[in-house]
């Protein structure tokens, strides 16, 4: 009943009487306030005026909850079954998790939280509550498991391209613009917001599963120190109000439209020029942090298969893979 006065309330800019929904929904007046106080609790402003009755108001708030996150997914067919918690170890764990018990694929993980949230090379992904998306994504595609790696490419282009989208029109002062940085990090002015960690399951040349993991800095304000020059958050870059359930719908509608395209082509031949319009690297002098040795090139893009092509000093053009190596730029992190 909670969700049907919530729907109710949603469908008018008018007040609701209190009559009106013990009426319609056939319950005690106590009962609709019962309702009522849990969505106030549950985050949702709701007006109430003797007299007059109910009316919803700051109908954009943040709220990120269960009830939030499936209704974005209403819109497409792409998200099975979507899956929220207030805190979660790891989203990421939990996906896996649920394709080992047997999910079918497309479920999405949420967190509003994550105690052992994961970065990528063993590091630790800060997951404070209230401030930012932890999201995974369990997909079961037909692909080889050597392709899979290009899977979080595609999702760095999701990442962005609704970012971009997001972006306040430039009035008198310059609004720091959205990059990738090779191969998925995604930058605001140069600054970190959003990263990306795939893991799979694989047996010989079967993929059991992929989960791509996307944690993104939306509100948070402060960072700690030894990140603090490197990393920022959607709202401190651009003083904007983000709705992090409706920021994780638009990733997965751009998502499914990317991912049509790398299914389709097996590789990201059609996805190239708009991954390399967002390339903060392009044409830039890089360091490359290959084990065997750095040095400094210059980027020239990615091939179809998303390694990074790279000039060398001496003219030799060499295609570096993710899985080796990181690139900086000569003088920090871009
Ligand atoms: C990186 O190091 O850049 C990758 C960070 C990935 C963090 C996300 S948050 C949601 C998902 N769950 C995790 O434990 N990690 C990923």
């Amino acid at each position: 009943m909670k969700s049907e006065i919530l729907e109710l309330l949603r469908s008018t800019t008018e007040y609701v009487s209190g009559q009106e929904l013990c009426e319609r929904f056939g319950v005690s007046r106590t009962a609709v306030w019962k309702a009522i106080e849990s969505l106030k609790k549950d985050g949702y402003t709701i007006e109430a005026v003797r007299n007059r009755g109910y009316k919803l108001s700051d109908e954009d708030a943040d709220i990120f909850n269960e009830r939030e996150l499936a209704r974005e997914f209403e819109k497409s067919k792409f998200i099975r079954k979507s899956f929220f918690y207030e805190t979660i170890g790891s989203t990421n764990t939990e996906a896996k998790r649920l394709a080992d018990e047997g999910e079918a694929e497309r479920i999405l993980v949420a967190a509003d939280r994550q105690v052992s949230g994961k970065g990528r090379r063993g590091r630790e992904w800060v997951s404070p509550a209230g401030k930012n998306v932890y999201f995974s994504l369990m997909l079961k595609p037909d692909i080889y498991p050597e392709k899979a790696p290009m899977l979080t490419l595609v999702m760095a282009m999701a990442v962005a391209k609704v970012l971009n989208h997001m972006r306040p029109a430039s009035t008198e002062k310059d609004i720091p613009e959205v990059n990738i940085k090779w191969p998925n990090d995604i930058l605001i002015g140069g600054k970190k917001v959003c990263g990306i960690l795939t893991e799979m399951s694989v047996e010989n040349t079967y993929i059991h599963y992929v989960v791509i993991g996307v944690g993104i800095n939306v509100k948070r304000q402060s960072f700690e120190k030894e990140i603090s020059a490197t990393a920022s958050s959607v709202e401190k870059e651009w003083g904007i109000s983000v709705n992090r359930c409706n920021l994780v719908g638009n990733i997965m509608k751009a998502f499914e439209e990317y991912l049509e395209s790398f299914l389709e082509k097996k590789d990201l031949s059609g996805l190239r020029e708009e991954y390399e319009s967002f390339l903060i690297n392009m044409n830039r002098e890089v360091r490359i942090l290959d084990p065997k040795g750095e040095y400094n090139a210059v980027a020239r893009g990615i091939n179809t298969t998303g390694e990074l092509i790279v000039k060398k000093e001496d003219g030799q053009i060499v295609n570096i893979y993710a899985g080796e190596v990181s690139v900086r730029g000569i003088y920090g992190y871009t």
